[in-house]
């Protein structure tokens, strides 16, 4: 490549990875992060078009094709898919990167000139082998548990942690073999053998984990999907992708951290306890084995009482997001700030199906940023609370995650919604959400229930309003 060619690309990827970082600064908070997904998309147009200077000799017609099919591909993906598949479209993403990196793998090693191989480079590509496989298998898993293709309970073998131990160590010795071999011919079997046993260990340990975990699950491999990229990047000695796969991988690691932290789990506990899940789905029986019986109340009951209180606060979930009522809740919001009602939003970390869904939905439905609390800053405001609308939120609004110890979810930290004078849930029954565990709050005697659909309820509402 001539020189000031050379100059060029460095300078457009050092551009390229200065707006990936401002990027990811700018989309930590709501007001900017319209322009941090502007700078990132800049980023990505940027270190694309440099992919046609990386290398001359490069068919440009074979990457105009690849390029035309991915752009249509994920063109439609997007726009297809519906804001609460979300998080299965990411966790297929994820296993894209993860497959490219074992394919840039095995490539790498076959294509190297034998005089050009090292100990160094031969680790570079066992590893990122390693880990593009494991996120691929385990990422194609997240999916279907997400999609519900499988079922979302663990799946706890018996003596899966010495299962798992004899993996690893089976992977490393095919490692010291590979790094050995004195070419391709003696090392693809271990590569290969390395490539499955990733593979299995990728789909153990996601079969592993349970309904409640799965967010720190997608977090995790969306952080092992960008360590896949950089072990790429070391590859083709391309700087861009080390930089952009280290942001990836830092990033989805430090999202994890907060998940977990949020969740009150440790890292470790959730990728090897098993925790979050059992299979019951409808709850009139509460976990003391006693049935009882639920409050309900109307439209104009809800009414009513929310136009004589002064304080009201809204706990949404992944309901509102699948009713589509974000809309009809602003309206309602409006209706009663406009009557001197104070409203406020309280906002669970893992509310909804992917980290901030809750926050893009009330954006998206104009409702001021300021309203809008986190768990830990409104947690406290229940007690002075006249009545709080649970609006098709379940696992984040549930006491026996903090009062029973044998409940699959518990520890997790909860809205303490029940503190409030009066609770109305909003969902279609009493069916368990994503954790599939029974939640006593149905039960309180300042509880109750509001059956329907959430977006044709606050509708009702806002007509008796
Ligand atoms: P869930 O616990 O899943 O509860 C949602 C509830 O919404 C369900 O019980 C359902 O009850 C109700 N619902 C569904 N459609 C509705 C509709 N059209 N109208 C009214 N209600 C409707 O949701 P959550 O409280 O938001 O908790 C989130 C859960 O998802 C946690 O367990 C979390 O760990 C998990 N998760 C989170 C993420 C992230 S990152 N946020 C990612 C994956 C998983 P009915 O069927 O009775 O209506």
């Amino acid at each position: 490549m001539p020189e000031n060619f050379d100059n060029l690309l460095t300078i457009i990827y050092l551009i390229a990875a200065v707006l990936f970082i401002s990027s990811l600064g700018s989309l930590s908070k709501e007001g900017t992060a319209r322009r941090g997904n502007l700078m990132g998309m800049i980023g990505m147009a940027l270190a694309i078009g440099a992919t046609f200077l990386h290398d001359p000799n490069t068919a440009i017609a074979i990457l105009l094709v690849a390029l035309g099919l991915g752009a249509v591909l994920g063109a439609l993906a997007a726009s297809r898919v519906a804001m609460t598949m979300m998080p299965e479209l990411v966790a297929i993403l994820h296993s894209f990167v993860g497959l490219a990196a074992v394919l840039v793998g095995f490539a790498s090693y076959l294509g190297k000139p034998p005089e050009a191989i090292n100990t160094v480079f031969l680790i570079e590509v066992y590893v990122a082998v390693a880990v593009g496989a494991l996120t691929f298998t385990g990422s194609i898993v997240a999916w279907a548990k997400l999609s519900a293709k499988i079922s979302g309970a663990p799946l706890l073998l018996p003596g899966r942690h010495v299962l798992n131990a004899l993996l690893v160590l089976a992977m490393v010795g095919f490692g010291v073999l590979f790094t050995l071999a004195p070419g391709p011919g003696e090392g693809m079997m271990p590569l290969l053998v390395n490539a499955l046993i990733a593979s299995i260990i990728g789909v153990h340990l996601v079969l592993a984990i349970g309904g409640a975990d799965m967010p720190v699950v997608v977090s995790l491999l969306n952080s092992y999907s960008g360590w896949a990229a950089a072990a790429a990047g070391f590859m083709l000695s391309n700087d861009l992708l080390i930089v952009t796969g280290a942001l990836v991988g830092s990033s989805g690691a430090i999202l994890s951290y907060i998940m977990c932290r949020a969740m009150n789990r440790s890292i470790w506990n959730v990728v090897f306890a098993g925790f979050g899940t059992s299979d019951s789905k409808v709850v009139a029986v509460v976990s003391d084995g006693i049935e009882r019986e639920v409050r309900t109340a109307t439209a104009a009951e809800v009414a009513v009482n929310l136009k004589k209180a002064r304080r009201v606060i809204i706990v949404p979930g992944y309901g509102m997001a699948v009713a589509k009522a974000q809309h009809s809740v602003s309206q309602m919001t409006r209706t009663l700030r406009a009557q001197g009602v104070e409203v406020h939003f309280g906002i669970h970390p893992v509310a909804g199906r992917m980290p901030g869904h809750m926050n893009v939905l009330l954006a998206e439905a104009d409702i001021p940023y300021e309203v809008v609390l986190e768990m830990d800053e409104i947690n406290r405001d229940f007690r002075s609370t006249d009545v709080v609308l649970v609006i098709g939120a379940n696992d984040i609004v549930n006491p026996d995650a903090l009062t029973d110890r044998s409940s699959p979810i518990y520890g997790m930290p909860q809205l303490t919604v029940w503190d409030a004078a009066q609770v109305y849930v909003l969902k279609r029954s009493l069916s368990s959400g994503y954790a599939g565990v029974g939640n006593s709050l149905f039960f309180k005697e300042n509880t109750s229930m509001f059956f329907g659909d959430a977006n044709t309820s606050i509708d009702d509402v806002l007509k008796n309003l």
